[in-house]
């Protein structure tokens, strides 16, 4: 097998290098963002045929070929050599070649959620069309994907959440490195930020709304702070089936590479005996006001979810840069949500131009200078 790894210098793309080298998988494309280091030792490893960076300046200094920015990046989703594109870029950069490899018909395995939460209609319509195929990477949609190969449709799914760092608590002044210790999974700063505030699950009631058309008002979540059961599927007679593993996204990233087939355990699996005990505690939309927004961003016209998650990456890179209180990212973006009208999004262009809309307004109203 051959694969793309975009986002190589993250998190989930140095995982998937990791599994790549350990089953003699073939790279042939790498994109970054700025890390060149990282970058060029991973080009020294991998050996791959085509390299893309975010700017221009990076790509000359790398060497002749390497390729740059948004055509880069788009190129490299798109290789006819590639039988699988890991889209492991983060944020809304990620939205465009995730579009580009489902037009091109890929097999892709999906990382990065703003993608879907932004342009889910538009992209998963694209992939039909174009017979691409989307494996989820993010662990509660690849718990949920494994759940629904049941030839029985659920009555009702449930992601299940940490609650982020302050589920138990909060102090008094909310620093960066407070938001940034996640109490169970290791991930890429933004991610990590909207967990803590919860934006992270509302945008995985989206994600789960798109990839698998369920119905919004029968997606659920729990806050579970154990982070050993990743999703739930509710069938018709009651019963409940829960998936279950460590967090640790080997696991779904490799299921990603390999599906249908199963390999050994790539870190040491769940251990029920280890785990003590098991804590679920409900999320209703009138108490976490991000559930609320999740099931809006469904329910509403596609526009609400692009213009909300462009909010939503703006008040949390101001926040990453010092410019923003914690506490005011979410009144942010609430107030962004409470101002706009939503309207359909058909093409990959409005998609966009909704995500520039959402960081516009939420300028506007943090008064945050970029
Ligand atoms: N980490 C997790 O556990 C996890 C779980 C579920 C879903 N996800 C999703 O997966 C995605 C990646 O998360 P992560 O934790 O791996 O993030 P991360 O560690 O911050 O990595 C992001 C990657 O994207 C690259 N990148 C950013 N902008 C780019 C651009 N314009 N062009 C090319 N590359 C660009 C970065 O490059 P440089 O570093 O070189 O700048 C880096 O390689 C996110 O959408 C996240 O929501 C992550």
């Amino acid at each position: 097998m051959k694969i793309a790894v975009l986002g190589s210098t993250g998190v989930i793309g140095t995982l998937t290098l990791e599994l790549a080298e350990k089953y003699s998988v073939e790279v042939v494309a790498l994109a970054a963002g700025r890390n060149l280091s990282k970058l060029s030792e991973q080009i020294h490893r991998f050996r791959p045929r085509y390299v893309a960076v975010q700017r221009k300046e990076d790509a000359e200094k790398l060497g002749k070929g390497v390729l740059w920015g948004r055509e880069g990046l788009n190129a490299l989703a798109t290789l006819d050599e590639a039988d699988l594109v890991v889209v492991g870029v983060s944020g809304t950069d990620g939205i465009e070649p995730t579009y580009m490899a489902a037009r091109a018909g890929k097999r892709i395995a999906l990382a990065n959620k703003e993608s879907l939460v932004s342009g889910g209609k538009v992209i998963c319509e694209t992939a039909r069309k174009n017979s691409a195929f989307i494996i989820p990477v993010d662990s509660e949609h690849s718990s949920l994907f494994q759940l629904l190969l049941f030839p029985e449709q659920p009555q009702e799914i449930f992601l299940t959440a940490s609650g982020g760092p302050f589920f138990r608590g909060r102090p008094e002044v909310i620093r960066i490195e407070d938001v940034l210790s996640h109490p169970t999974w290791r991930m890429g700063k933004k991610i990590t930020v909207d967990s803590a505030t919860l934006m992270n699950k509302a945008f995985e009631m989206v994600e789960a709304r798109w990839l698998f058309n369920f119905p919004p008002e029968r997606i659920k979540v729990l806050i579970h702070p154990q982070s050993a059961v990743h999703a739930l599927a509710r069938m018709r007679d009651g019963t409940l089936f829960a998936h279950m593993g460590p967090a640790d996204m080997r696991l779904p990233i490799q299921y990603a590479l390999f599906y249908p087939e199963r390999k050994p355990p790539p870190s040491p699996p769940l251990h029920l005996e280890n785990l003590g005990h098991l804590e679920f505690y409900p999320a209703p939309p009138e108490k976490y006001p991000t559930i609320d927004l999740g099931y809006r961003m469904m329910q509403e016209a596609c526009s609400l979810a692009a213009v909300i998650n462009g909010a939503n990456d703006f008040a949390v890179e101001s926040f990453l840069e010092g410019k923003l209180n914690f506490d005011r990212i979410l009144d942010v973006i609430i107030e962004v949500s409470k101002v706009h009208r939503p309207y359909p999004l058909n093409t990959i262009d409005e998609v966009l131009e909704a995500v520039k809309e959402g960081r516009e307004r939420a300028r506007e109203i943090s008064g945050v200078k970029e």
